[in-house]
């Protein structure tokens, strides 16, 4: 028998939804990003973005079936992301899923943000355990080892910034707007070498740090402001994008030397980066990567991890509430 699952993403700035199939065939996926609304502002400003998750949370619902050609009553299961995220952001599409659930009686399964980015890969090109993962997203930065479905162990975290908060920082440095990632990016691979910036906490732990390197990105900039001298644009993107390439790279051989791996997860807005994700190819085997627009927020990865939780009979008790502060080895407890 064929069932069908609705997923329901809205833990940050995106209102998604998607619908997979038992076969994992995504039926629909459709996305409503807020990016154009923070640009000007530099980031996300949490009230808007619950308010926003409202106005916009029946189309995205309407569409999805419109386009997966099903109603309501066909679905057997809700997947919706419960934590970590924006509170008020959560709760939109929580809220939204518990009453879908109250009038319809359709079960519901909780998914951990983090995990389900993790279970991106396996929209893609499955991944074979043990898995060991980063996820370098706007939130997180973080290494997981799997050693067999729906098991995460965090390995490292960083201490501070996030590699994607750290790129959205750097790009309201140099004005150039929200979210930074892509415009760094772009703007790095016209940059020069020969600013010298520090790499973000080289020792032993696995654990990251990157306030450092931002705090010597602001100085540098402000200091050539102070003395008149010019600076491009370009090439402190490019020392910005080097430093953080040389940390990925130097905590992975960490990581793989201590962990017997057969595939090497790059997960989370920040692995859509290709300078990235072809540094990291050319020095590791068995990388895989989410294809890009499954690498940024998105339902379909709820949808994908929401189908392993439902064949694992995991399913909530009754009304779900959110945990912004969930973290990637939480399982849920009803
Ligand atoms: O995973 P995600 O969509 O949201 C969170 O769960 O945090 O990640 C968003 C982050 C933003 O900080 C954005 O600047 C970053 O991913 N990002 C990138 C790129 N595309 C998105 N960072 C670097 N290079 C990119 N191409
Ligand atoms: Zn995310």
């Amino acid at each position: 028998m064929n069932n069908y699952i609705l997923a329901i993403e809205t833990s940050c700035d995106e209102t998604a939804m998607a619908i997979i199939d038992s076969q994992q065939q995504i039926l629909a996926h459709v996305l409503v990003s807020q990016i154009n609304e923070f640009e000007s502002l530099g980031g996300v400003v949490p009230e808007m973005a619950s308010r926003f998750h409202e106005q916009e949370i029946f189309k995205v619902y309407q569409e999805v079936l419109k386009k997966a050609k099903k109603t309501i009553t066909q679905i057997d299961a809700i997947a919706v992301t419960y934590g970590p995220g924006l509170i008020g952001s959560l709760l939109v599409g929580i809220n939204f899923a518990n009453s879908l659930s109250l009038i319809y009686g359709i079960k519901l399964v909780p998914v951990n943000h983090m995990q389900a980015h993790i279970y991106s890969l396996k929209l893609e090109n499955n991944f074979t355990f043990p898995l060991l993962s980063l996820i370098i997203s706007g939130g997180h930065t973080e290494l997981v080892l799997s050693t067999k479905s729906l098991e995460f162990t965090l390995l490292g975290s960083t201490l501070d910034d996030a590699i994607g908060e750290s790129y959205d920082k750097i790009a309201r440095l140099l004005d150039l707007g929200y979210p930074g990632g892509p415009l760094i990016e772009q703007l790095a691979k016209l940059g020069k070498p020969g600013l010298m910036l520090p790499l973000a906490k080289h020792d032993q732990s696995l654990d990251f740090s990157f306030s450092g390197l931002k705090s010597a990105t602001y100085n540098l900039v402000n200091q050539a402001k102070m003395k008149n001298v010019e600076l491009s644009p370009e090439d402190v993107a490019y020392a910005f994008e080097k430093s953080i390439i040389k940390t990925i790279l130097y905590k992975l051989r960490l990581a793989t030397s201590r962990n017997k791996y057969q595939s090497l997860g790059i997960v989370g807005g920040v692995s859509a980066n290709q300078t990235i994700i072809r540094a990291i190819t050319e020095n590791f085997d068995d990388v895989i990567v989410p294809q890009i627009e499954y690498a940024t927020d998105n339902a379909a990865m709820i949808a994908i991890i929401g189908l392993e939780l439902f064949n694992q009979n995991i399913f909530t008790k009754k009304f779900l509430n959110a945990k912004p502060n969930l973290i990637v080895e939480d399982k849920w407890n009803n």
